[in-house]
């Protein structure tokens, strides 16, 4: 199935309401004033002219916040985490890192509140502090998180005998570093918060779970779950900056409390440089040995990720290397950097995008250093089961990947020598790199209800932070219901819908597609039963709707639940990938310029071709991105990003998108969830950066293991 996207029309009509478009009578303005400094305490706050500029309400900071009532109890950061973040905010004097909220203020329009935050004079005590990541490598240590946790995967691992390492015939050892990156949507951050009397709060946040922000506000302020409302309908893109829920909503909660009236706060471009998290600055050394055939020997791989003082950020790191190709000698570490710095956070292929970076350019470089093609290298080395569990996989169509993109890319027609290929005047290259994501299956409910009128209305607190989900659910009760999608609506993004998880971890299609499938069939049955109950016709070819006459019911409704099953034991379930990329490179400027892109994923059955398709076109683009373009730059005199902005912040553009090719394997995965679906939203980015640099080297002969790749690497 294709459907066009089924809320493609109010979201170009300009009739879809995001986050800071509800109206209220009464609603007031805020504004943030952030810290300039990165480390310290504030000494003195004065906020008299600020006060006494027309309209304003108040000046909220740690002199005067109402307070929410969890942050004293959870004296430890992690024992916050079920409020959304460690960080209090307007908590006390402490500052942790520059661009930190210090005070709000609120008026009745937005530029008495701008401009009165203006007037609010701040004075600091400063402290040294540390946010130079490459200065203070030499403080990274293992998470306390980790270190409490015997289970955690990011323990210390080893498989075999790592020491094999020193006997390979060939090896690389090399250092791989990504620099600090931004989640950059094209809609900022942005709530609006409303309490009705002291213990009833509704909010319409920018953010990627309803239910986990409900849960987490509710943990906050003390309060029934069910007495806090979450809306977030339309979002206008988030790629993990919505995940959690951030100081700047808290602080709006807040306001709105203090002055009983709606508050709503936007995070201009500035801000989200400081407010929402980011892809951590990572170094990760890679050791890779093989033999003379190309068959892997050792991997050891280890990572430092960056995160701030007062909470542990971990992610996936180093995990592929356990898993992605088969190879009896493994090891792993990962530790982390505490740095005065905010919190970072997930960022599209969280952890993968940054691992396989480092693994797929090591492996390139070995099967360079063996003159070997890089693609029967990674072939050499397919994992026919999961090396790290020592499990089957559920199923892997990687091989295939491979096979259907070398042969749309035409990989075969390509010299192995670096620098071999010319074109104009250009340097010519080839490059491929695998791609994989573990497979997620939350527990999610879905309702099904069939109107009197045989149109049907699904319903469940999922999300769509952009990639489509109301189509493709629309695609999934279509097919089991056998009715046309223009009948059907799906509701989403309310947290008083039925339970689902958040937008995160490619987690939507498995998780909630599944609980739509089954809510569908049991909406199905059931009217199956209430066909043969009526007389004379059997339960064959009646209109939906005739059955709900002949009973004279309003409608007929089913909820479903749906959970991963025995199998996730038994099976290790992953997505899988491969990315080909030609770029032509200026001999002259070093300018990159992608040319070409084939991506291949096996992600199970396709819901929706359209929508998926999209979703991988975006994922590359955000993986050209992360390659040759994305990096916040920090003047480490002040801990403070200089390129906050568009203009200094590069992302690509239409001109630096070629075309893009995307193909699936499309066959259902059967012992994952009952459509045969697993996630797509990650693994379109994770490799796609390697496959950068790989061709990269094959057209320059030049090895750039530091991201981005800008033209002063290459001349
Ligand atoms: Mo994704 S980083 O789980 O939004």
């Amino acid at each position: 199935m294709s459907l066009d996207r089924v809320d493609g029309w109010v979201k170009v009509k300009g009739t879809a309401p995001y986050s800071a478009e509800y109206a209220f009578e009464n609603l007031v303005h805020a504004v943030l004033i952030t810290s300039t400094i990165a480390k310290g305490f504030i000494s003195n706050m004065n906020s008299k002219d600020a006060e006494a500029v027309p309209g304003v309400l108040a000046v909220i900071s740690h002199l005067n916040s109402p307070g929410v009532p969890g942050y004293g109890e959870a004296k430890q950061p992690a024992e916050r985490a079920n409020m959304g973040t460690a960080f209090r905010v307007f908590f006390d004097n402490l500052i942790y890192f520059n661009g930190q909220p210090v005070a709000m203020v609120v008026a009745e329009s937005w530029e008495q509140a701008n401009y009165a935050a203006s007037l609010v004079k701040i004075e600091y005590e400063i402290e040294k502090h540390r946010t130079d990541f490459e200065a203070n490598m030499q403080h990274a240590a293992i998470a306390q998180g980790v270190l409490k946790n015997k289970n955690s995967p990011f323990q210390d691992y080893v498989r075999g005998n790592p020491a094999a390492i020193h006997d390979a015939k060939v090896k690389i050892e090399a250092t791989y570093t990504i620099p600090t990156q931004h989640h950059q949507p094209m809609e900022p951050h942005a709530i609006i918060a409303v309490w009705e009397g002291a213990d009833k709060l509704t909010i319409y946040d920018k953010n990627q779970g309803v239910k986990s922000a409900q849960g987490n506000l509710a943990q906050a302020f003390k309060l029934p779950r069910e007495n806090v409302k979450v809306n977030a309908q339309f979002i206008g893109g988030a790629f993990g900056s919505g995940i959690r829920v951030w100081p700047h909503t808290v602080a709006a909660v807040l306001a709105a409390k203090k002055l009983n009236r709606p508050v709503k706060l936007v995070l201009g471009r500035e801000l989200m440089f400081t407010s929402v998290g980011y892809r951590p600055y990572t170094v990760q050394k890679v050791a890779i040995g093989a033999d003379e055939n190309g068959v892997l020997s050792a991997i050891a791989h280890e990572g430092i990720g960056q995160t701030s003082a007062y909470e542990e950020h971990l992610e996936r790191t180093i995990l592929a290397s356990r898993a992605m190709y088969a190879c009896p000698n493994v090891s792993t570490k990962y530790k982390l950097l505490s740095l005065d710095v905010n919190t970072p956070t997930w960022m599209r292929g969280p952890g993968d995008a940054t691992g396989m970076f480092a693994l797929e350019s090591a492996l390139d470089e070995l099967a360079y250093a063996l003159e070997m093609d890089p693609l029967d290298m990674r072939l050499r080395n397919y994992a026919e089961s999961d090396p790290e569990r020592n499990l089957p996989w559920s199923a892997k169509g990687l091989r295939e990947c491979y096979e259907l993109g070398a042969e749309k890319f035409g990989w075969k027609n390509h010299t192995l020598e670096p620098r071999s290929m010319q074109k104009d005047g250009m340097f010519v290259g080839y490059g491929v790199a695998s791609s994989l994501y573990g497979f997620h299956r939350h527990l999610s409910k879905a309702k099904a209800i069939m109107l009197a009128s045989g149109s049907v209305v699904v319903q469940s607190a999922t999300m769509d932070i952009g990639p489509g989900t109301g189509t493709a659910m629309t695609s999934i009760a279509a097919k089991v219901l056998g009715i046309s999608p223009k009948k059907i609506r799906f509701d989403l993004g309310d947290s008083s819908l039925p339970d689902a998880p958040g937008q995160n971890g490619s987690s939507t299609i498995p998780s909630v597609g599944s609980a739509v499938h089954m809510a569908c069939e049991a909406l199905k049955k059931k009217l199956a039963e209430l066909a043969a109950a009526v007389p004379g016709l059997g339960s064959k070819d009646i209109p939906y709707q005739d059955i709900l006459k002949y009973h004279n019911l309003p409608q007929v409704e089913v909820t479903e639940e749906s959970k991963s099953g025995p199998e996730r034991d038994q099976y290790s379930m992953y997505s899988f990938g491969c990315h080909f990329v030609e770029v032509h490179v200026n001999p002259v400027t070093g300018e990159v310029r992608v040319k070409r892109v084939v991506t291949c994923a096996d992600v199970g059955k396709i819901i929706n071709y359209k929508t998926a398709r999209s979703q991988s076109i975006g994922g590359v683009v955000g993986g050209i991105g992360m390659a040759l373009m994305e990096a916040s730059v920090m003047d480490h005199r002040y801990g403070r990003y200089i390129n906050n902005d568009f203009a200094n912040y590069h992302i690509p553009v239409h001109t630096d998108i070629p075309q893009i090719d995307v193909i699936y394997v499309d066959k259902p995965d059967t012992l994952v969830n009952p459509i045969g679906s697993k996630g797509l939203g990650e693994i379109a980015i994770v490799g796609v950066a390697a496959a950068v640099a790989n061709a990269v080297f094959h057209a320059t002969g030049k090895r750039i293991r530091e991201l981005p790749i800008t033209v002063e690497k290459l001349v």
